[in-house]
This record gives C-alpha cells, sequence and structure tokens, in this order.
C-alpha cells in the first residue's frame, strides 16, 4: 500500500517536472522572449591547449581593422591564381566586383592543387551511404572522376556560361557533377532532392539549364526514392532549353527513357579520356546560381561569382573551423542542396584539403545512433551542424550519443537559425564533453560564406551569441532610421562594407537586387534578420523581421506556400505564418478561406488534400504542420493582412493589439472558427 502511493506520488511528481521543462522549453525557444538578452553570465574562455594550436589569432581583427583590403588579398594569396588580380575591389553600391583581372579555375584549387602537391592520397571523402555502402574517395581518385566528367559535359556540348541543373541526392557524384561544371566555366544550379516537380520546373526555366543532372533516385529512412521521375515531370510539355539529361544510377530503380536525350552517366563519363588541362577563368565569372525564398512567392536565383567567393569560403573555413587538413576529419551534415554544402561541404572544404564525412541518409536511419555511430567510426574532429538536430537529439535523449565514443570531436559548429542556449549548453556538454569550442556562424545563401561567428582559440563564446562579425566583415545593428543602436539595444542587422563572397545580383533580376537588399537603408545591405547588442556588445541574432519563415533552418516564404494554397480549387484566400516551435524552429501554420459555391467538403479530407497540394507544388519542406479553416482573415483598413495576429492565434496566445483591424470582430470569429477547423500531424 504505501509503495503504491509512492509510486503514484512519483508518477505525479515526474509529470509535474516535465511539464515545467516543456513551458520553460517553449518559452526559451519563442524569439520575442529573447528581449532579456542583455547580460549573458555563462561565457565560456577558450582553453590554453585550444589557445595554443589555433589557427586563428586575436591579431587578425586589428590587421583587418588597419587595412581591409590588404587584408582580403592576403587570403586570396592561399588560392592558386592563373592570372594574379590588378585591383582588389571595384565598389559602387550595391555592385562589387572582386579581384579584377585575376584568372583563377575553382576545380583546379578543390583537386588539382592538392594532386600536384603530393597529396593526393589524402582521403577527400569518407561516404556513406544510407544502406550502408561505403566508399573511401581520394584527392586524387576525385579529381580523375572530374576529369572524365568534365570531358563528358565537353562532349555534350556545355561551354562557359552555360547553366546546368543538378538534382541529385548527397553522394559524391554530386559534388563531382558541381566541380565539372566549375572546371569549364559552367554556372551550376543545385536544386535540392525534396524540391518537387513544379519547384524544379521554375528553377531549370529561370536560369535557362540546358542540361540537367540527376540520378535514378536515393535513399532515405530505409527506401528508395525517385529523382529522374521528378526531372521527366518538370521537362514534360515545357518550353525550356534543356539538351540531356544526365542520370547516375544509385538506386537501380525503373524509370522511363526518353531516347536522343537522357543518358546514363556510367555509359558516357566511363569512356571519357581521364586527361583534362583546367583554365583559369575571370575572376567575376559566374560560378553558381542557388535558389532561395524571398518574400514574393517567386524565388531569387542568388548568383556567386568565383574568386571572391573562394577567398572568403577558404579563409573561413581556415579560421572558425580552425581546420588541420593532415589529422582531421571534418563532418558538415548539410546537403549540397543548400549554401551550406556548397560553401562548406565543396569549396571551403576542398580548397582547404579537408577530410570529410559525407553521409546520405537522415539522423534516425536505421536508429538514433546513426550519426554517433558515424562519428565513432570515422573519428570526426570536426561537427558541423543545425540547431533543429541538436534540439531533436536533445528530445531523443543523452542515451543514444551516450552508446557512441565522441571523444575524437574538439570542435562543433551550428548554423542555420538562432541556437537557443539551452541547446546550446547540451552541444557544449553532451556532444562535446566540455571539451569543445562552439562557433555559431551567422551567413545566408546571400552572403556566400560566414560572417557573423566566434574565432575558436580567440573568442570567449556565451551560449546563443553568433558573438562578432568575423575580421574583414563589418555587421552593425541599427534602429528604423539607419542609425547604430547602443549596447544593449536590438534592431536590423546590416552589413555596412562589401564581402569577397558577397552575392552579385539575382539571376536575370538586378531591380529586385537593389530592391530587396539595398533599399531599406540606403548604401547598407540589409539582411532581413533582427538583431540585439548585448551589455558587451555581442551580437545575438533574434530571426527574420521580413514574410521569411525559417523551419529547421531552410528558409521559406510564407507568400510562396499562400499562392500555392490559393492554386487550390476550393480556396479563396489564404495566409500562411511561422509559429514558434520547440523543434523545427519555426513551423508553418496557414490559414485559410474556402471558395464559396462549392459542395460541402470533409474538413480532415480537404486540410490533407491542401497539405498534399503545397507538397506538389513546392516540396515536403514547405507543407504545413497546421491548416485553420476561417471565414475571414484579420486586414488592416488598408487590407494587408495582419499576420502578427494570426501568430498570436498559431502560437496559442492571447491576441495582442487588434485596433488597427478594419473589423475588430475578425479575431473573435477566428477563434470559434479554429474549433471546428483545426488539424495537425
Ligand atoms: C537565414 C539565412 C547560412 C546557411 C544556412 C541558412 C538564419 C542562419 C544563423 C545563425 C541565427 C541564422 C538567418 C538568415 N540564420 N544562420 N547562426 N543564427 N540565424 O541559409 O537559407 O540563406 O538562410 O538563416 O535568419 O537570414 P539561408
Amino acid at each position: 500500500m504505501e509503495g503504491l502511493r509512492l509510486w503514484i506520488l512519483l508518477t505525479l511528481l515526474e509529470g509535474l517536472f516535465y511539464l515545467l521543462r516543456v513551458e520553460r522549453w517553449r518559452s526559451l525557444t519563442a524569439m520575442s522572449s529573447l528581449e532579456n538578452l542583455s547580460h549573458e553570465d555563462r561565457i565560456f574562455p577558450p582553453s590554453p591547449e585550444f589557445v595554443a594550436q589555433a589557427n586563428a589569432q586575436t591579431s587578425l581583427y586589428q590587421e583587418a581593422a588597419d587595412d581591409r583590403l590588404a587584408f582580403w588579398s592576403r587570403q586570396a594569396d592561399y588560392l592558386h591564381w592563373e592570372k594574379k588580380w590588378d585591383e582588389v575591389l571595384k565598389w559602387e553600391v550595391p555592385s562589387a566586383q572582386w579581384f579584377l583581372g585575376g584568372k583563377i579555375n575553382a576545380t583546379y584549387n578543390c583537386l588539382d592543387a592538392h594532386v600536384i602537391a603530393g597529396r593526393g592520397d589524402r582521403v577527400a571523402f569518407h561516404f556513406e551511404g544510407e544502406p550502408g555502402d561505403t566508399r573511401t574517395i581520394t584527392y586524387a581518385q576525385m579529381l580523375h572522376d572530374v576529369k572524365k566528367a568534365t570531358n563528358a559535359l565537353i562532349e555534350l556540348g556545355i561551354r562557359a556560361g552555360d547553366r546546368v541543373a543538378i538534382y541529385m541526392p548527397m553522394i559524391p557524384e554530386a559534388a563531382v557533377a558541381m566541380l565539372a561544371c566549375a572546371r569549364i566555366g559552367a554556372a551550376h544550379s543545385v536544386i535540392f532532392g525534396g524540391f518537387s516537380a513544379e519547384a524544379l520546373k521554375s528553377r531549370i526555366l529561370d536560369a535557362d539549364a540546358t542540361l540537367v543532372i540527376t540520378s535514378d533516385g536515393g535513399f532515405r529512412k530505409g527506401s528508395a526514392f525517385p529523382l529522374k521521375p521528378v526531372v521527366d515531370e518538370a521537362l514534360a510539355g515545357t518550353d525550356h532549353n534543356v539538351k540531356n539529361v544526365l542520370v547516375v544510377k544509385r538506386t537501380g530503380q525503373e524509370t522511363q527513357w526518353s531516347a536522343g536525350r537522357d543518358i546514363w552517366w556510367h555509359e558516357i563519363v566511363d569512356r571519357q579520356s581521364p586527361e583534362h588541362i583546367a583554365q583559369g577563368f575571370d575572376s567575376e565569372q559566374v560560378l553558381f546560381i542557388l535558389y532561395t525564398s524571398g518574400t514574393t512567392a517567386k524565388p531569387k536565383g542568388i548568383f556567386h561569382t568565383t574568386g571572391g567567393y573562394l577567398t572568403q569560403t577558404s579563409y573561413t573555413h581556415r579560421a572558425v573551423f580552425d581546420l588541420k587538413p593532415e589529422t582531421d576529419v571534418y563532418w558538415c551534415t548539410a546537403d549540397i542542396g543548400w549554401i551550406t554544402g556548397h560553401s562548406y561541404v565543396v569549396y571551403g572544404p576542398m580548397i582547404n584539403g579537408a577530410t570529410q564525412v559525407m553521409y546520405e541518409g537522415t539522423p534516425d536511419s536505421p536508429t538514433k545512433h546513426r550519426l554517433f555511430q558515424i562519428i565513432e567510426k570515422y573519428k570526426v574532429s570536426i561537427l558541423y551542424t543545425a540547431p533543429t538536430l541538436i534540439r531533436t537529439w536533445m528530445k531523443w535523449g543523452e542515451e543514444f550519443p551516450a552508446d557512441s565514443d565522441l571523444t575524437s570531436l574538439r570542435l562543433l559548429g551550428s548554423v542555420g537559425e538562432p541556437i537557443n542556449p539551452e541547446a546550446w549548453m547540451w552541444y557544449r556538454e553532451v556532444i562535446g564533453g566540455n571539451n569543445c569550442p562552439i562557433v555559431d556562424t551567422w551567413w545566408q545563401t546571400e552572403t556566400g560564406g560566414l560572417m557573423i561567428s566566434p574565432l575558436p582559440g580567440v573568442t570567449a563564446t556565451k551560449p546563443g551569441s553568433a558573438m562578432a562579425a568575423l575580421p574583414g566583415i563589418s555587421a552593425k545593428v541599427v534602429d528604423d532610421e539607419g542609425n547604430e543602436v547602443e549596447n544593449g539595444n536590438g534592431g536590423y542587422l546590416v552589413l555596412t562594407e562589401p564581402w569577397p563572397a558577397m552575392l552579385r545580383g539575382v539571376w536575370g533580376e538586378p531591380e529586385r537586387y537593389q530592391e530587396t537588399y539595398w533599399s531599406r537603408f540606403p548604401g547598407k545591405y540589409f539582411a532581413g534578420d533582427g538583431a540585439k547588442l548585448d551589455d558587451d556588445g555581442a551580437i545575438w541574432l533574434l530571426g527574420r523581421v521580413d514574410d521569411v519563415m525559417n523551419v529547421s533552418g531552410h528558409r521559406i516564404s510564407t507568400t510562396e506556400v499562400e499562392s500555392s494554397l490559393v492554386s487550390h480549387h476550393n480556396v479563396a484566400e489564404a495566409a500562411v505564418v511561422g509559429a514558434n516551435d520547440a523543434m523545427t524552429g519555426q513551423a508553418i501554420v496557414a490559414f485559410v478561406i474556402l471558395r464559396g459555391g462549392i459542395p460541402k467538403v470533409d474538413g480532415e479530407e480537404l486540410i490533407k488534400d491542401l497539405k498534399a497540394h503545397v507538397t506538389k507544388e513546392i516540396g515536403a519542406i514547405a507543407r504545413p504542420k497546421q491548416i485553420l479553416v476561417v471565414a475571414e482573415l484579420p486586414k488592416t483598413r488598408s487590407g494587408k493582412i495582419m499576420r502578427r495576429l494570426l501568430r498570436d492565434v498559431a502560437e496559442n496566445r492571447t491576441v495582442g493589439d487588434s485596433t488597427t483591424l478594419a473589423d475588430p470582430n475578425i479575431m473573435k470569429l477566428i477563434g470559434e472558427g479554429l474549433k471546428s477547423g483545426k488539424s495537425e500531424d
């Protein structure tokens, strides 16, 4: 009897603790609650052992401040230039050119340079396929593969300046394809394998790609998913200029074949000569286009050029990840479909001769041990990942990392979204064994390379802060009028000087480039992020201030999801907000008004249908977590949807000030409507 009572008491207490934890968790991850950031007592200075061997020195800040352009020249000197530049920077707002007159080949720097210097035997990639197949690829092997792939592209008529779409799983051929394009000055446009046929189509058309490189499919969560059929669908019935589709055989799935257009990678690449001499291209040659979500429905084709981009990605990779190429094993978990995969899997690390891990699958397949086992197996020493994964690990519990030996780790990085102090501490203690500096790196598809981050071995870090602009970078926090705020205050993050890896424009839309980034604060780059300076001047990123959501570190436009919803025949109007989510940072919540005059539809069926519709239009990453059917949307008198109020509803808060609403009753109506239409999964 006593035992039973004790048991009940303990169970109740446990429940209570759980609830308290969840509550605290919710409030900590809510960006709006990062108001009290002016002071953080926990400060982690670098250990003397780390300082003694660090690549970065405190003097870097002074060097860059003394002469910024000379500083960047010295970083560019690490690269192999076929012809050295005549002028470091030409800057006329908003157009930057770096290392003018220089000639350089990106692939030569990633591969040939290492082989020529006798480092050909070094492992470039330890590849771990999702089903458990593995490959060890040296720099020499990679160069051999890239030369053959390059010759195949040439045979297919690809020339400098052409655009090549790459739609692939996370397999070595994806990197080979990118480097083969770069070798001949063709711009690659990588489209993440999770995007739908519609999304793929619009990107192929926008860049006017003439070749698509894909695979039959890839492996994910224990089974094969198709890619080639998605390419077929994207190209069907469209007026495009794609002459060929090059298909890597990965899964062995059956696929339709369009004779004359489709070619197996192994059939054309294997028979090529392994000889190819790389030629230097102009420093400002377009290296790649990468589409990212903006505030309108149409994604922006951010394009980057060669010399400046390679300079900044390799420099930041050396300084911030402290790479020791002979001994480190570096693992950036990003997919090649995102900028992180471009800058910190392909270009930065390969220029620096890093040995990397590349993994095809997800963290929970076949078990939640997978990533920890990979760290142990390859003795990963530098890990670079996203807060959403760290929070997922926290949810799973410490028993999973505890089962593997993670003591090879010596440095941890975070990217993609603000990292909440709890996740930062957990990362440090549980993954890093209290022994690894953490670099929280802020940057964007547009910035090309890291911009704000601690320097390991130099910076004393605070959990949750990206700390300071890197040497050579000028970041400021300004108020509405563009005036710099004092310590202890918040505002908008701006970049006040051009940087080598900055975007050179939005593909085909010069006005949009000017309008999006350079018009809010004339002469300054507007990042779209809120930020705060604490009492010591450390920078805390607070999330987006525009209509862009950040779900698991992926950028998704509210407008893009809205326009996809209204393209459904049952939807009259839609409003989409990013609601705080303990796991994914933000979650997509949609409010829809149904069309009148349609036959009565089953609520649950309809919501399922709408979610499937968005998945088809954009991809699974844009699928709303919740869709709420409402009778009206809250609008100002000028007709602007008040997303702030919808966010209150989506986050289960009391609805804030609604006095500017054209119809003050709306929020009440929405509240009532919710009871009938709420769905979540
Ligand atoms: C947006 C850029 C850069 C690679 C991945 C995302 C957010 C990124 C951080 C960070 C707080 C961050 C910003 C930024 N973001 N890193 N360390 N702390 N926020 O690239 O898809 O271009 O997204 O991601 O909001 O604007 P992206």
